[in-house]
């Protein structure tokens, strides 16, 4: 209980599902499950096994928690194999600790807002209107915010993720629920990011009853939704940092910078579906960052978890 931080490595395939897991069957993991402060792992085992699905599922699933990875080098292996899977050298392990000693405390003092998923839009008793999204960025970013020092609370719609640490959480179905939410939370944040994929349209009159077939075409009434990011931006009164996403398929940066200007953001990241790697339910992601002065920064494919670390760098002002 007294630890600042608790570092595993070598970390094995092994430990790293019972991590995953919640498994406690020996005295490391009763001591990682007990912990509260912030977990950094070094993976360490041969080639294939670093490269299964399942290990690297449970690395993202740990990331997403908040955990902090050092990926495994490459090199020679005990195999006699070479490539990745490798224990990061030592050296860079403390060096790493050092950078994390700085970061702790980016988002301390700070209330930040994080909205995440989909949005649910009844039709009927049975059917809904929603989309692919499965929150996990925004998941990733609430997870990093808290374990910078922030005071994280999570608005978000039907998803199945675990909540991180040391995160509040608000649980909403509609576009129109995802609003309340949000703008009660808004006027006591310092940080506000909207990476909720929230619906731009509901229907007219939701019918009480099941809708039978009938016609060979039918139409739904959609009505327009309120825009949440829109809104925040036109009375940002306390001087919000305020964050929002775009996702695009064409056209993507004039489409991004036209959101920063009529939403009035302070950045805006953009996601492009054509990306390989990037978007809806991958662990990974590719994004460029945009701010009001003109400039664009194009990040490398990473881990949710690791973008999540950029954009609040960013924000705290940090590079
Ligand atoms: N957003 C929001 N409330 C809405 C719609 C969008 O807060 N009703 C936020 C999203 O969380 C995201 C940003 O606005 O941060 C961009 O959303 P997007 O759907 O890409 O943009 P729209 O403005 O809805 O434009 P379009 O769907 O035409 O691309």
């Amino acid at each position: 209980e007294w630890a600042d931080l608790m570092l595993i490595a070598p970390l094995s395939a092994n430990t790293l599902a019972k991590m995953a897991r919640g498994i406690c069957d020996n005295l490391l993991l009763a001591v990682y499950l007990s912990t509260r402060c912030p977990v950094v792992f070094a993976p360490a085992m041969d080639l294939e096994m670093y490269h299964q699905t399942t290990v690297q599922q449970h690395i993202e699933d740990l990331q997403s928690i908040g955990h902090i990875l050092i990926p495994a080098a490459s090199g020679e292996l005990a195999s006699g194999l070479s490539g990745e899977g490798r224990m990061e050298e030592p050296e860079r392990i403390v060096g790493i600790l050092d950078q994390l000693e700085g970061r702790k405390n980016w988002m301390k003092g700070k209330k930040v807002l994080v909205s995440a998923g989909p949005t649910r839009e009844s039709i009927d008793p049975v059917r809904y209107i929603t989309n692919h999204s499965s929150g996990r960025m925004g998941y990733a970013i609430a997870a990093q915010a808290a374990a910078m020092g922030g005071d994280v609370t999570l608005v978000h719609g039907p998803v199945h993720l675990k909540l991180p640490k040391n995160v509040q959480e608000e649980a909403v179905v509609s576009a129109d629920e995802m609003y309340e939410s949000c703008m009660k939370y808004f006027a006591q944040s310092d940080v506000i990011i909207m990476s909720a994929a929230v619906a731009d349209y509901s229907a007219v009159g939701i019918s009480e009853t099941k809708i039978k077939k009938s016609a060979d075409n039918m139409v739904i009434n959609l009505r327009k939704n309120r825009d949440i990011l829109k809104s925040m931006g036109e009375s940002k009164k306390k001087g919000q940092f305020l964050a929002g996403f775009a996702l695009e398929t064409d056209r993507e940066e004039e489409n991004a910078r036209v959101k920063l200007k009529e939403k009035n953001l302070d950045m805006i990241v953009l996601n492009s579906l054509r990306d390989p790697g990037a978007g809806f339910h991958h662990a990974t992601n590719k994004v460029s960052i945009l701010v009001p002065d003109g400039s664009v920064e194009e990040l490398p494919l990473m881990s949710k978890a690791e973008v999540a670390f950029e954009i609040l760098k960013r924000i705290a002002g940090e590079s």
